[in-house]
């Protein structure tokens, strides 16, 4: 495992390249970051005990624990990717603003720890550079399921307005992932029914919400975008396994990796109909892939030309904002202009300065778009990850360009994806890790 301080000081070094295409060999997806930690969150509302496999080994996920047994959570770690948490006592409403500043996703405890224990105090998470991203679908929910808000200097305090949360018609300015889940978690111990509208469709908040059923919540409409809650006791978790769906954007990235690089590369253990949005673009553009119920695997000869293409990120299923990045470096290989489009967050554009500097033609227009002219060779530079997805993008840049990469702050990229160097090394990448 490496912390903060080693990551901080950690690079990768890649030797590019040069638009071979030779990667060949099987390449694992390991289990959603983005859906484990909101399952970790949810063990507040639960009276026993949560039983979870196929954790991925991450930054964030020991940020997450951390947390959670500030707060009275015992855990035991069986092994890397299992772990079961007691969850019987809670001792403070407190979440610790030292750990919690680091993971934006220590957001998803307040609604939890809210509705265990009456109260939660936490100051304004921290996580990626990506944008402004408010909390106030969070707090106008909140204040309707009857909890009132006090701003204090650097933290907030929210507590219930009487002695119990009461259920709620919620409408989501915006279909928030974090938000719907936070709501869909404090929901489930609150008296009556909640509904959640406009909630986002994301099929981390259905693996959620599948569990929260399994161990006795009572929700319907997961993946519509509208959810109903009826609220209840504590959870009971014994006999119950959350198994970590695979993570999407994962195995997204590696087929991004594939249509650059791949001589006969199989992506597996991933659902490709959670991705389709991203083989809808990438086939349109010619490349050539054969698509399983668990895998993708790019083979044989591919065009000599990618057809280049606009894209534009939008909530589920529509394609993901966190393959973004990653999908740009595709960009800068395909023949004509591309027109990004970043609908989610502003300022996560930025990464394509550091792609220009690698030899790409590419203009940000505004904190929402941007053009890429392709194809155009890159050539190894040294780079700063700047959020985790960004980092993997250079990650694949630096593989497919000629020369040395230096990619440095990998920890951001530890944030995110387990064991990257040596799933890379295994399909023929030559990375290394140095500090
Ligand atoms: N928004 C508001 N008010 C709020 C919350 C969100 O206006 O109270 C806006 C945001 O500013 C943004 C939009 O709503 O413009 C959507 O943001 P959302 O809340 O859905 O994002 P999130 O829940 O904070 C999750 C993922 C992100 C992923 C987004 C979008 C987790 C822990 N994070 O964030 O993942 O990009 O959904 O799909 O689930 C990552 O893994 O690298 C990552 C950033």
């Amino acid at each position: 495992m490496h912390n903060e301080k080693d990551g901080e000081k950690d690079f990768f070094e890649i030797e590019g390249l040069a638009g071979q295409r030779i990667l060949s060999g099987t390449i694992s997806v390991g289990g959603a970051k983005n859906a484990v930690l909101k399952v970790l969150a949810s063990s507040l509302l639960f009276k026993n005990e949560v039983s979870l496999s196929n954790v991925p080994d991450i930054e964030d996920v020991h940020r997450i624990l951390e947390i959670l047994e500030d707060l009275g959570v015992v855990v035991e770690k069986k092994n890397a990717h299992t772990y079961k948490l007691f969850t019987d006592k809670i001792n403070t409403h407190i979440i610790s603003p030292e750990i919690a500043k680091r993971i934006r996703a220590s957001i998803v405890l307040t609604g939890p720890l809210l509705a265990r224990l009456g109260k939660v105090s936490f100051p304004h998470p921290g996580g990626c550079v990506i944008g402004k991203r408010p909390i106030d679908v969070f707090m106008e929910g909140f204040d309707l399921l009857g909890a009132e808000v006090e701003e204090k200097e650097n933290s907030y305090l929210i507590k219930t307005k009487n002695k119990n949360l009461h259920g709620a018609e919620i409408f989501l300015k915006t279909p928030s992932v974090t938000g719907t889940e936070t709501l869909m978690m404090t929901a489930v111990l609150a008296k009556g029914t909640t509904v959640i509208k406009n909630a986002a469709l994301e099929p981390e908040i259905e693996s959620l919400g599948d569990f929260l059923n399994q161990c006795g919540a009572k929700i319907s409409g997961l993946g519509t975008p509208t959810i109903t809650i009826v609220g209840g006791d504590l959870l009971d978790g014994a006999n119950q396994t959350y198994v970590t769906m695979p993570d999407r954007i994962e195995a997204g990235s590696f087929v991004v990796l594939g249509a650059l690089a791949g001589e006969d590369l199989t992506v597996d253990k991933c659902n490709p109909t959670q991705i389709d949005s991203l083989l809808y673009y990438l086939r349109n553009s010619g490349v050539k892939m054969e698509v399983g119920t668990d895998y993708v695997r790019i083979k044989g000869a591919q065009p000599k030309v990618f057809k280049s293409f606009d894209v534009k990120t939008h909530e589920y299923p529509s394609f993901p904002t966190d393959l973004q990045a990653p999908l740009s470096v595709f960009l800068t290989q395909t023949t004509g202009q591309s027109f990004i489009f970043e609908t989610i967050f502003e300022g996560r554009l930025q990464y394509l300065e550091t792609l220009v500097r690698m030899g790409a033609d590419a203009k940000i227009l505004d904190a929402h778009r941007a053009i890429v002219e392709g194809p155009t060779p890159l050539h190894g530079r040294q780079v700063e990850s700047p959020d985790l997805r960004a980092g993997l993008a250079y990650v694949l840049a630096g593989i497919i360009a000629s020369g040395q990469t230096v990619v440095h702050n990998v920890y951001y990229i530890d944030r995110g994806y387990e064991n990257i160097i040596e799933r890379l090394k295994k399909v023929g990448v030559k990375i290394a890790r140095k500090n």
